[in-house]
């Protein structure tokens, strides 16, 4: 018997690929589906490069068993993908739409027969343009419409959906599109209504997690997927690990719902940190008895999205100082997104050591290239391949050193809408044509492939 290579995952670790509702779907109107802020904000002209729109992206809706065909193809074990609201409840609240509930499960049921494990999200920042018209997440009622959505899908899905994430970065759908104004709703509020929404919107997670322990039939896995820029100690000295720990877990008026524990004191403590008391002072929101109990509601994973971030050392009176990127540094297509090989091992250790007691679980990491079909008709993106080795090296190392770290999702499966940036900055593991809707597995793809099946000992 061949010994197997040693790898520091867990033999249950879970390799996925995730997308969102918006960026892939297409089909806006389709079978009831009810408009949301994105329809209408990537149809307002100049919001979007190009003035492309989801209005297609990758014809998900049209084409999900075949995209099923092609995650088999990669071996991948469980897929994250997001439920757009307004399919479900085309008014956001109310009237349910059973045929847009239908398209779910019947990619719930096509996943579960390819042995692929769904983790459903059930907001990825397509509200529902008739909730926005009633005042979106400034209004405090938004709390209850998140929860009787998240109930609507839990009757439909959780007799099969075991693995379900409430938000994905709220850190986004806040700060780009209520603060400033360049995701959907387009909007710029006062800082004061920027952290009103930011209050809602956690208490709406809270109170999903309610929902779907409520309505899921046997027990479920909840978590929340934020994000933040990492900071990496520039050298391994306890003042150096010291220093980035600081300015990770900063709250600064600049950073504002950036900054990192703005999200996570609140979901994972149950107050906000100090320091937005401080920094945020009259614009903090104001806390009904309760709120917070609803929005450290108990949950069963950290789920984070990782992409970048700064190295960090410790000044001489042992403050943090940002050490100067290198000229020429090394990135993706979109300017955000530089390569620093620890950010996953140092975001694992962190967010564990000062939340402890969770797996750990990235819900999203990943490359964007402007990559193309070569003349010999494969699709050669090695930086991908190089970027996501050197990233999941790094939750490998967290692993070896003990982190409970258990899964991994790249992003993206497909090359999708990204936002504000249109189709060019490419992200998947699968090339996607977007005129002729075919797809073609870059090579990063077969690597990943290889990866999943060594469960990480081929890194
Ligand atoms: C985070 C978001 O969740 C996702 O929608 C986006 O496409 C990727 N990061 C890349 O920017």
């Amino acid at each position: 018997m061949p010994t197997a290579t040693p790898t520091p995952f867990a033999p249950d670790f879970t390799w996925g690929a995730a997308t969102s509702a918006y960026q892939i779907e297409g089909a806006p109107s389709a079978d009831g589906k009810g408009p949301s802020i994105w329809d209408d904000f990537s149809h307002r002209p100049e919001k979007i490069a190009g003035n492309d729109t989801g209005d297609t992206a990758c014809d998900h809706y049209h084409r999900w068993r075949d995209d099923i065909a092609l995650m088999r193809r990669i071996g991948l074990r469980a897929y994250r993908f997001s439920i757009a609201w307004a399919r479900v409840l085309p008014e956001g609240d109310g009237r349910v739409n059973d045929a847009g509930l239908a398209f779910y499960s019947r990619l719930v049921d096509g996943l579960l027969d390819a042995g692929i494990q769904p983790w459903v999200t059930l907001y990825h920042w397509d509200l529902p343009l008739a909730l926005h018209r009633r005042g979106g997440w400034l209004n405090h009622e938004s709390v209850d419409w998140f929860g009787r959505y998240a109930a609507a899908v839990a009757r439909a899905l959780g007799d099969r959906v075991k693995h379900w994430i409430t938000l994905n970065e709220p850190q986004c759908s806040i700060g780009l599109g209520l603060d400033r104004g360049i995701h959907a709703p387009g909007d710029r509020l006062s800082r004061a209504g920027v952290l009103r929404a930011w209050h809602h919107q956690l208490m709406a997670h809270g109170l999903a997690v309610r929902s779907l322990r409520e309505h899921c039939r046997g027990p479920v896995q909840v978590g929340l997927a934020s994000t933040g820029r990492e900071r990496i100690p520039e050298t391994n000295t306890p003042a150096d690990i010291e220093a980035a720990r600081a300015a990770y877990f900063e709250v600064t008026a600049e950073k504002g719902v950036d900054s990192v524990p703005l999200a996570l004191d609140p979901v994972y403590r149950g107050r906000y940190p100090e320091a937005a008391h401080a920094v945020f002072g009259r614009d903090m929101p104001g806390i009904r008895p309760g709120d917070m109990e609803l929005i450290s509601e108990k949950l069963d994973f950290i789920g984070y999205n990782s992409y970048s971030g700064e190295r960090v050392r410790a000044g001489a009176d042992g403050r943090p100082v940002l050490v100067p990127p290198p000229r020429g540094r090394a990135r993706g297509t979109l300017s955000w997104l530089n390569r620093e090989d620890d950010c996953l091992y140092w975001a694992a250790r962190f967010q564990t050591e000062r939340y402890p007691g969770l797996p750990f679980v990235i819900t999203e990491n990943g490359y964007c290239g402007t990559d193309w079909i070569a003349l010999d008709g494969g699709v050669h993106d090695a930086p991908r391949i190089d970027f996501t080795k050197r990233y999941l090296r790094g939750l490998a190392r967290a692993a070896a050193e003990g982190v409970p770290v258990a899964g991994y999702f790249h992003w993206s499966l497909l090359d999708n809408f990204e936002w504000s940036e249109g189709y060019q900055p490419r992200f998947g593991l699968i090339h996607v044509d977007f005129d002729a809707q075919t797809r073609l597995l870059k090579d990063s793809a077969l690597w990943f492939a290889g990866i999943i099946r060594s469960n990480g000992a081929a890194l």
